[in-house]
Parts: structure tokens; sequence; C-alpha cells
């Protein structure tokens, strides 16, 4: 049955209604979307993370998302990230206790940072599906052997089985956002010619065979849920008629649900967000001299701005929606009730929030009081430079704190 004529299991508002992912059983239908949190020095779970996370699940979701957890050093964006190891487990379950003990659900986000990992942070060469040159990280990367993804296939379930050690509840499986697993699956960055490139089956091989592996490992005691692109937003890179199929081959492979969204980090990073550039922000953060100059010269050039509207992946998640009939968590630009009803009104089981809550983390609790309709994130992404600087916050919050304390 496609998602056009389901049997809607709910009618009119069930945000606030109880749902399931797979094994795992959710008080109501809103998420916090993976937000990479900077907040891991020296690659650890910080205090300040557990209270993030905690005063998250306090403030009514339903699951958080730890983020961007990368499944061997080699896929590491940051210097200061976690690699997954045993040597975590004590610290992630001091996390997932503290949203347990308020009443939520705890997912982690595992990923390879593939060709645009931070060749100072692995300490060598980045590794892609091709050879292929990066401005984002100003790196070369060399093409992936077969041995190197047969490690990644074995990282990624080795990863997930700690996920599960360590307490949580669902692991999402990074697909999108030009990470290594889509890298594979966009004809911009596989230009392979063996048995891993060209096709659509063979773009998908080394996803398919992560998501088997992780399955394997903890599927039906963790919910297995991929984060996929709808769109890599670029003209050469993964278009929505190929990504509904990579949707459609997902849920044959039996995976719990799937989260929609889109976007490029290392060619287009503001698709996934969209709003304003926090140029001058972004380029107080960066660290070396050469990374400062050349955003200062050419931000604006080489990251492109997004105008925001609400709802901005609604009209590709609808095409998704029709395509498959699994569980869909639809992100992008929810910040109200309202929205949220609409979302629920389309089929979608699910709602994933980020920047909302960044500036709200008690926005379901209000909401659900009736205290709360909206919240007013201007969209400026200055929470997004900050994941760089001391971890994210909400900036705009924090002036009129401020102001408001003067
Ligand atoms: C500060 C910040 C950090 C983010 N980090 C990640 C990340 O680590 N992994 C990821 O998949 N998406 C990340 N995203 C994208 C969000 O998951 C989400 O797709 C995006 O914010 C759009 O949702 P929103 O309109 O509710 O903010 C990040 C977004 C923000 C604002």
């Amino acid at each position: 049955m496609t998602g056009e004529g389901r049997d809607r299991e709910f009618d009119g508002n069930k945000v606030f209604e109880p749902g399931r992912i797979g094994p795992l059983d959710l008080k109501n239908r809103v998420i916090r979307t993976a937000a990479f949190e900077g907040m891991y020095p020296g690659g650890r779970p910080s205090s300040r993370l557990v209270e993030h996370h905690r005063q998250l699940a306090a403030g009514g979701i339903a699951m958080t998302t730890v983020s961007y957890c990368a499944v061997s050093s080699m896929g590491k964006t940051f210097g200061d990230q976690m690699v997954m190891s045993q040597d975590l487990l004590p610290d992630l379950r001091v996390v997932t206790k503290a949203v347990h003990d308020e009443g939520s659900a705890c997912s982690i986000q595992l990923g390879h940072a593939g060709y645009f990992a931070d060749k100072h942070a692995i300490g060598a060469t980045p590794m892609g599906a091709s050879r292929l040159f990066n401005t984002y990280g100003m790196a070369l990367s060399r093409p992936m052997t077969e041995s190197d993804i047969n490690s990644v296939v074995a990282d990624f379930g080795l990863a997930a089985e700690l996920a599960a050690e360590a307490g949580f509840d669902a692991v999402e499986i990074h697909l999108g956002h030009g990470y290594l697993l889509s890298q594979f699956l966009s004809p911009y960055t596989n230009r392979r010619r063996d048995r891993w490139g060209g096709s659509l089956e063979n773009r998908l091989r080394l996803p398919l065979a992560v998501v088997d592996e992780v399955r394997k490992r903890v599927g039906g005691r963790l919910a297995v849920i991929p984060k996929i692109n709808m769109t890599d937003g670029f003209s050469g890179g993964l278009e929505l008629d190929e990504a509904l199929l990579v949707a459609a081959t997902l849920e044959e492979h039996g995976v719990d649900a799937l989260v929609l969204s889109g976007g490029f980090v290392s060619k287009t990073p503001f698709y996934m967000l969209r709003g304003k550039l926090p140029v001058k922000e972004m380029v107080a953060t960066q660290k070396g001299w050469l990374r400062k100059t050349g955003l200062t010269l050419f931000g604006r050039i080489l990251v492109q701005e997004y105008e925001y509207r609400d709802l901005f992946f609604l009209d590709m998640a609808r095409r998704a929606r029709h395509a498959v009939d699994l569980p869909l968590i639809y992100v992008g630009g929810v910040t109200s009730l309202s929205a949220m009803e609409q979302v629920m009104d389309e089929g979608f089981e699910f709602v994933a929030l980020g920047r909302a809550l960044i500036m709200e983390p008690d926005l379901v609790n209000k909401m659900e009081r009736g205290e709360l309709e909206s919240v007013d994130c201007d969209h400026c992404n200055r929470c997004v430079a900050e994941m760089e600087n001391n971890g994210i916050r909400c900036v705009t919050m924090d002036e009129r704190r401020a102001a408001a304390d003067v």
C-alpha cells in the first residue's frame, strides 16, 4: 500500500499522542533532531552535554538525539568529537540515564565524514568514494579500497552494538548531508567504476551493507533510523527521484523509520538549515588563518544562502510519504504547534526539531499546557557557529536575557 491510500492510524492532532518506531514506544511525536552540540572536550561527553539533553528531555520531547558520533577516527569532522569506543560507555551511560530519568528516549547519530573529514582531526588523508578536492576542509581525499569499505561496515556495526550497551534506544545512521554514505549515494562524489559506483544499485551497496550490519547487531532491540537526503541541493548530486528509490529500498531492508532531510555539508551546508549566513560568527570561531581569511573574503560566495520558509522540506517530504509506508520523521522549519499538526495531518508519524528546541527546550511542555503556540526563532543560525565555540546555544535568547538583566 502506498502512503497516499494509507489507512491512517489517527486523525486530527496527534502531536501529543504516543507513537512507535520499531521496538521503541515514544510518549509523543516530537523528537529533537541531531544537532552537533560541540560539548565533547577531548572527544568525551561533558557534564554540559548531559545537562543539555536532560533539559531537553525534561522539556517534554519524546526522544532526543546525541549528535554526531564518528564510528571511527577517520570519520571525524571536528577535533573535539566522539569516536565510538568501549572506553566512552561509562560517560555515555550518564547521558542516557539522565534522559531516561526525565521520561524520554535517547538516540545517537552515528556517522562517518568520508572525504570531508577534518584532516587535522584525523591526522591522515581523508578517504571517500573517489579522489576529490574538498574546499570545505581544503584537502584532497583518497579513494577507498575494498578493505576500507569492509572496515567501515564493521565499524558501524560495532558502534551500534556499543550504543546499545550504553543504553541508547535508537541509532540514527547518517546517510545524508554529504557524509560518507551519502557520498557513495551521490553521483557527484561517487565516480567509481567498480561494484560500489555507477548505477543506483551500486551506489546503494555500501549504505545498505551498513544498514544490514547495524540491523544484524541491534535490530529488534534498538530502533534503526537512517537519516537520508531527499536531494543534495545542487545539480549533479542525488535528486529526489533517486532518493525515493533509496527510501523504498531502505524500507525493504527493514529499517524502522526514516528522517527526511537534504543538503551537502561540503557544497550546500545551509540548504538543510535555510535562513541567514552567520559569516562574522563563523570567522570568529575558525582556528586556522587560511580558513578565517577564506571565509572572510569568500564566505558568501563559497557558502550559498537559502531563504527560510516554514516547513521548507514539506513539498519533497510529501513525495516520500507517498513512496513508502514506514514511519517518517519530518524535519526542517518547524517552529509552531500548528506546523506540527499540519505535519501529522499530512501523514508523517513524527516531527523533529532543531533550532526551535535550541531556543526553547521546554517547548513541548509549554505547548501541551497551552502556554506557547510558536517560538520566534529568526534563523540567524548563530547557534551553528557556536558548535565550534563553547557549544550550541541560542545567541538571540541569551542576548534578550542579558538585555533584560541590564
Ligand atoms: C547547531 C546545529 C547543528 C547541527 N548538527 C547536525 C548534525 O550533527 N547532524 C545532522 O544530521 N544534522 C545537523 N543539523 C541539522 C538539523 O538536524 C536539522 O536538519 C536542521 O536544523 C533543520 O531543522 P530545524 O529547522 O528544525 O532547525 C544541525 C543543525 C543545527 C542548527
